[in-house]
């Protein structure tokens, strides 16, 4: 079995965090997302990865390599422009030789992989899509399907009122080579707003597999914020356990943490310093006396000085908060930028690095 795990897009709705960083690659609990999926189809048997890639690609191919350190074998296509979610596919044709999973890079779920390939051989449909229900179905693709799970319609982003369901596209299939068949070459096509929906109209078989699993897609600050307060309050199964409070747990004082925390290794803090609730702190991370960092998470190498206060927020790599200064709720720091000591910082904020 093969999959291909599209990690092609700009991912806009993550700047500042996604200028040097490709969303597929953003920590969480202090590993690149990409690995954790990487790490969760050899878990289901899959040891055959193709990524179509095209931004920040060197992130992800000096990473990984060749697969072989996580016992896969991984091959790249480099997009010189995007192709979207079907055309990557198309791009990638070459190396498909059967069936084949597809993995957004962005989504974070507890689905379980060989229970949907049981579902796809059972039903023997040209594709199989994962569903999942939500409360507001506004926000995603509807899908509509009958009893059997055969689906009859795709209706992308309705109005709440007029969603005909509220089972969602999930962003996991299955699919048939075949499929690859119905794509056109050398252009830019979505595979949720064209390809399904004329598979659909020239009545070929995609089915629905709808579960209810943990599900949640990373492409917003404050999703990628709460998956990980999902992942702590043992919401999503992330395998963390017994290790959940890191590998550099034991170097920090007891005084500064408030449980849950993830800490990385070679991190600094003072006895003084407030860790936690719900935070992470990336690998070399330092945090000086009386700073407090609650909800929040710090990619690796961030500095947080004497009296400075974090409050649900992302600070990326190399970044340095200043003594005194604040960070408000939901704000995104970007890679080095510089908080200077005293600053605050308000709600929501998006901090660039001055060069
Ligand atoms: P936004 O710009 O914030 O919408 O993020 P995005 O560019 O990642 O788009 P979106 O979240 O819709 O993409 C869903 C998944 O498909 C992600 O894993 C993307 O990396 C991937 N993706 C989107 N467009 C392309 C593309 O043109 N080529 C490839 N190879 N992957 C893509």
């Amino acid at each position: 079995m093969q999959a291909v795990v599209l990690v092609g897009g700009e991912g806009t709705r993550l700047r500042p965090l996604t200028l040097e960083t490709p969303k597929p690659m953003i920590p969480v609990m202090n590993m690149p997302f990409l690995e954790r999926t990487l790490r969760r189809l050899k878990e289901a048997g899959i040891e055959d990865v193709i990524l179509p890639a095209g931004y920040l690609p060197e992130a992800i191919t000096s990473h990984f390599g060749d697969g072989s350190s996580l016992g896969l074998r991984v091959r790249y296509v480099i997009e010189e422009t995007p192709l979207g979610t079907a055309g990557a596919l198309k791009n990638v044709a070459d190396f498909i030789t059967g069936p084949f999973f597809v993995l957004n890079g962005d989504v974070l779920t507890s689905l379980d992989l060989r229970a949907m390939l049981a579902a796809h051989r059972e039903k023997g449909g040209l594709g199989t899509l994962h569903l999942i229900r939500v409360d507001d179905p506004s926000a995603f693709g509807c899908v509509v399907h009958d009893p059997d799970g055969r689906i009859s319609a795709f209706v992308e982003k309705p109005e709440r009122d007029k969603a005909p369901t509220n089972e969602v596209n999930a962003g996991t299939y299955l699919l048939e080579r075949e499929v690859l068949d119905a794509i056109p070459a050398g252009r830019p096509v979505s595979i949720e707003r064209e390809t399904f929906p004329q598979l659909i109209a020239a009545g070929r078989p995609l089915y629905g597999y709808t579960t209810d699993d943990y599900w949640i897609d990373l492409g917003k600050p404050e999703a990628y914020l709460g998956a990980h307060r999902n992942v702590f309050d043992g919401v999503m199964p992330l395998g963390l356990t017994p290790d959940i409070d890191g590998p550099g747990r034991e170097s920090v004082p007891t005084t500064a943490i408030r449980p849950p925390v993830f800490i990385g290794n070679g991190c600094a803090v003072d006895s003084s310093a407030v860790i936690g609730p719900y935070t992470v702190l990336g690998d070399g991370c330092s945090v000086g006396a009386g700073a407090v960092v609650a909800d929040s998470l710090l990619w690796d190498r961030v500095t947080v000085d004497a009296g400075a206060r974090v409050d649900a927020a992302i600070v990326a790599s190399r970044a340095r908060i200043g003594a005194g200064a604040r960070i408000a709720h939901g704000s995104v720091i970007g890679h080095d930028a510089v908080i200077e000591p005293g600053t605050h910082v308000e709600e929501n904020a998006r901090i660039v690095a001055v060069d």
